[in-house]
């Protein structure tokens, strides 16, 4: 307490358009719960706006968000940390709007089981200014371990069903994937998928050799390798009632396969990305190997089906599968040049330039409702993230003022991941995160520059 009677750390956020989602909002094109007024915080949670507050933030003109969730970033802590760390992957986070991201399996050793979990939660201790939760890595030769993974410990378990230079721990064998589909259910754990199938990309490369230029890459990764594995996964669904999550979709049949397979009753759910709904390979051409992604940027077409998931509610997460990569590495000769794009920051600026562009008439309260559903309220709900996620009273102090109008260009000196180069470089971004906030304490203000302390914690 203060001798005014103010809390220290409290702070109000006013004078904006506050944005929780509601029961339809989003999904059926209403913004029920977007209202104007504001918000306050207070030892960390939010409380009811009545209470005075030391610090005063005048979000006029911009939107109230609850702190956005990423729930696949590669932040490669253990092994990787030339790439990333956790200093720079959460400055960019936070400068993203994101105040709780879910850490990836794929790490040297990889994070294959509860105790390689708590290793790294021990590395990561003080060093991050974002909340986190991690996924632990399917195991294909321990599938049993998946029966009794502690939610605390792990919110999902990782399968890579295709594998390149960052992603050696693949699960191949179709038997040990139904032991895996089979122990995630006994155990109620949600698979999240790498659906590839590592088969098919075995049998044209024994056929047709390694690609030579950076444009030919998606002709020797098609779209014949999600759209195969896609539909094992839904049978593999159907048999054992696995809850499923697919990863980073590319293509129109992938959509069109998962939502079939949730209509009919199966509890299967799909993630797109930030750079799948940016970008398509008239892009490709241009960027070379920073747009060479695992899954492949596709077609246009492709990526208008991936938006229409967006409008009609079918995707349930956004993310920015943030996988940064040294420009030494990326300048490789093609073949040996790994997949993979830092995007954790530009994740929420992206889509909602995208929205802008593809949608101009609709309202804005509409759009920032979907971002919200999407990139905030259905992914704390699918992993179990208690307090995060919506903005209401006794959730965590977790905020974002999004300017909507702000229109900036992105340049390389913008990039905070510790790669330091992003695809995005040259964007016109339509909309600014202008200040966040983790549990009452300001993490990045725009405006200076400034971030605040690391002192994220581990979400349980
Ligand atoms: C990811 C990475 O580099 O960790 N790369 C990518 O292209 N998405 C791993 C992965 O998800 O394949
Ligand atoms: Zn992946």
């Amino acid at each position: 307490m203060t001798p005014d009677g103010v809390r220290s750390g409290d702070v109000v956020v006013s004078g904006g358009r506050v944005v929780a989602v509601g029961e339809t909002g989003g999904r059926r094109g209403t913004a029920d719960g977007v209202r104007s007024g504001g918000v306050v915080v207070s030892d960390g949670k939010i409380v009811p706006a009545d209470r005075e507050a030391r610090r005063v933030i005048d979000a006029r003109g911009a939107y109230v968000l609850p702190g956005l969730i990423d729930s696949h970033v590669h932040f490669r802590t253990p092994g990787l940390t030339h790439k990333e760390d956790w200093p720079h992957g959460s400055r960019a986070a936070v400068a993203g709007g994101v105040t709780t991201v879910m850490d990836m399996p794929n790490t040297v050793p990889p994070t294959l089981s509860p105790e390689a979990v708590l290793a790294k939660a021990e590395l990561v201790a003080g060093t991050s200014l974002v909340d986190y939760a991690f996924h632990v890595g399917a195991d294909p030769d321990r599938p049993e371990l998946l029966a009794d993974i502690d939610p605390g410990v792990a919110v999902s378990a990782k399968v890579f069903m295709a594998g390149h230079h960052t992603a050696p721990t693949v699960v191949r064998d179709p038997g040990q994937l139904d032991k895996i589909f089979a122990a995630a259910a006994a155990g109620r754990v949600r698979l999240v998928l790498h659906a590839e199938d590592d088969a098919v990309y075995a049998l044209l490369d024994r056929w047709r050799g390694a690609p030579v230029r950076h444009r030919d890459y998606e002709r020797y990764r098609p779209r014949t390798g999600p759209i195969s594995a896609v539909a094992q996964v839904v049978r593999l669904v159907e048999r054992h009632g696995t809850a499923a999550h697919v990863l980073h979709l590319s293509t129109a049949e992938e959509a069109d396969l998962v939502t079939a397979a949730r209509a009919a009753g199966l509890p299967v759910t799909f993630e797109l990305t930030g750079h799948h709904l940016s970008f398509t390979d008239v892009d490709t051409r241009r960027l070379g190997a920073k747009t060479r992604l695992a899954p492949a940027i596709r077609q246009r077409a492709d990526q208008d089906r991936l938006w229409e998931a967006v409008r009609l509610g079918e995707v349930s997460s956004l993310g920015s599968d943030h996988a940064p990569h040294t420009t030494e590495e990326k300048c490789r000769p093609v073949p040996d040049a790994p997949p993979g794009l830092p995007g954790v920051q530009e994740l929420a600026t992206a889509v909602w330039t995208g929205m802008r562009e593809r949608w101009p008439d609709e309202s804005p309260d509409v759009a920032m409702t979907r971002l919200v559903r999407h990139l905030a309220e259905e992914p704390a709900a699918l992993f179990g993230l208690r307090g995060k996620g919506r903005l209401e009273i006794g959730a965590d102090g977790d905020l974002v003022v999004f300017e909507p109008d702000h229109r900036w260009l992105f340049s390389a000196r913008d990039v905070r991941a510790k790669c330091g180069w992003s695809a995005y470089e040259g964007w016109t971004m339509a909309g600014r995160v202008r200040t966040t906030v983790r549990r009452g304490e300001i993490v990045w203000d725009a405006d200076t520059g400034t971030f605040g302390s690391p002192t994220g914690h581990w979400v349980r």
